[in-house]
């Protein structure tokens, strides 16, 4: 265990009982109660990951892989630990297919990176959704600039969904990567990835799936979806900021050219030439995130004291409510499709989102206002920006009660 706390098995979930957990949850914003609305952006931290960072600092701090030193070895045994979570939790075959990097934009700049003519070259093609967070297009079309392989975008539906009868139109024996987003941040669309997969491989596609709004919503089994890679970003999953993950299958990673040359990513360095490391280790230039992978082994370890079903069902419970009150009081929700997952984002006609997530923020209430790093939705929506509710585990129907009140009081105001 990443700090000896009191960790259950199998702990029954209740929403009330567990913000107790989390310390910030029971800080006031003005004269209001929090109520923390914006879990799409960044989640909130429980005491036991909190404690294992001030842990590993406190008896354990030191470099991995290098030392010969008693605390060295701890802190690797440690570092290696987390990774070895990390690959539970995913259910990936082996530790080597487990990297540590910076988050899911760091995952998938690797990615493009080391595709550079290896998976991708001039005339090829390369697969997004119309759905795609700013950092599952931008490193795409870098590669496309530097390769002249071409992008191609699946289009999204009016609902929020996305269009598989145009998706198989366009798989062509020259589409060489698919990378699609698994729930998406702006409009909370859940993909059909095992679809998606299937009809890649099927093409001769690699593909990845982009799970930054997923880890910490649906139970996520790599070889059940059979991606080829899947990353994610810790913070997004009640763990620090500037820690993720990058699952990739092992035989398509031994075939990638490294992202970061530096320490610890080598065998032996001459002058004349370099014999890069094993797998995961070929990827994870200079030192680490050591804190990070802890933290994010911790709050893997929080979450696993629960069924991952029981919290679907409760984010589920919220985002009902939260829609048939927000509909009932003529907010025009974005992304309204089937089966969708704990985001909402919405607009009160003739009021800026910005103007109302400020108004919101006198009340103690976050949410998010903007583009949310996908411009090219907001152009499929015609807005230029949506207020984004998005729940966590510890949200409560009180809280959903708040929003709604506080958007009434906005209306009010502005009419
Ligand atoms: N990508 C994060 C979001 O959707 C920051 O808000």
């Amino acid at each position: 265990m990443m700090y000896n706390d009191t960790l259950q098995t199998a702990r029954s979930f209740s929403a009330e009982e567990i913000r107790k957990d989390f310390p910030i949850l029971s800080r006031p914003v003005g004269k209001n109660p929090l109520v923390y609305l914006d879990n799409a952006a960044t989640t909130h931290k429980p005491t036991h990951v909190i404690n294992s960072i001030r842990s590993f600092y406190e008896s354990t701090n030191s470099n991995v892989h290098r030392g010969v030193h008693t605390l060295s070895q701890l802190a690797t045994e440690q570092y290696e630990s987390a990774r070895n979570i990390v690959r539970n939790f995913l259910h990936a075959s082996s530790q080597q297919e487990i990297v540590f990097t910076r988050g899911t934009t760091e995952g998938l700049n690797l990615l493009a990176q080391s595709f550079t003519n290896t998976v991708v070259g001039n005339g090829d093609e390369i697969l997004l959704s119309g759905m795609e967070h700013h950092s599952n297009i931008v490193p795409w079309q870098m590669l496309a600039q530097r390769t002249g392989a071409i992008m191609k975008v699946i289009p999204v539906l009016d609902d929020g969904s996305l269009d598989m009868q145009t998706f198989y139109a366009m798989l062509t024996p020259k589409t060489k990567v698919i990378s699609v987003v698994h729930i998406s941040n702006s409009l909370g669309t859940v993909n059909p990835v095992n679809e998606i997969v299937k009809a890649g491989h099927n093409a001769g596609a690699v593909v990845i799936v982009d799970g930054a709004q997923s880890v910490a919503h649906t139970k996520i089994d790599v070889q059940e979806i059979g991606c080829d890679f899947f990353v994610f970003s810790g913070h997004k999953l009640y763990a620090p900021t500037g820690i993720g993950v990058l699952y990739g299958k092992r035989e398509l990673l031994e075939k990638l050219p490294p992202y970061q040359g530096g320490g610890d990513m080598i065998l032996t360095v001459s002058f004349e030439k370099t014999e890069y490391n094993e797998l995961p280790y070929k990827f994870e230039a200079g030192t680490p995130n050591i804190e990070g992978a802890i933290g994010l082994a911790a709050a893997i370890e929080y979450l696993q004291q629960f069924d991952m079903e029981s919290i679907a069902r409760h984010e589920e419970s919220l985002l009902r409510y939260a829609t048939s009150l927000l509909e009932q009081n003529g907010v025009r929700i974005i992304g309204i499709a089937p089966g969708k997952s704990s985001i909402i984002s919405f607009v009160l006609d003739g009021i800026h989102p910005h103007d109302v997530g400020s108004l919101l923020d006198r009340d103690g209430i976050a949410i998010r206002a903007g583009h949310h790093c996908t411009q090219p939705v907001m152009k499929r929506f015609s807005v230029p920006a949506t207020n984004r509710a998005s729940f966590a585990m510890y949200n409560t129907m009180p809280e959903v009660d708040a929003l709604v009140d506080s958007l009434g009081s906005i209306k009010s105001l502005f009419a």
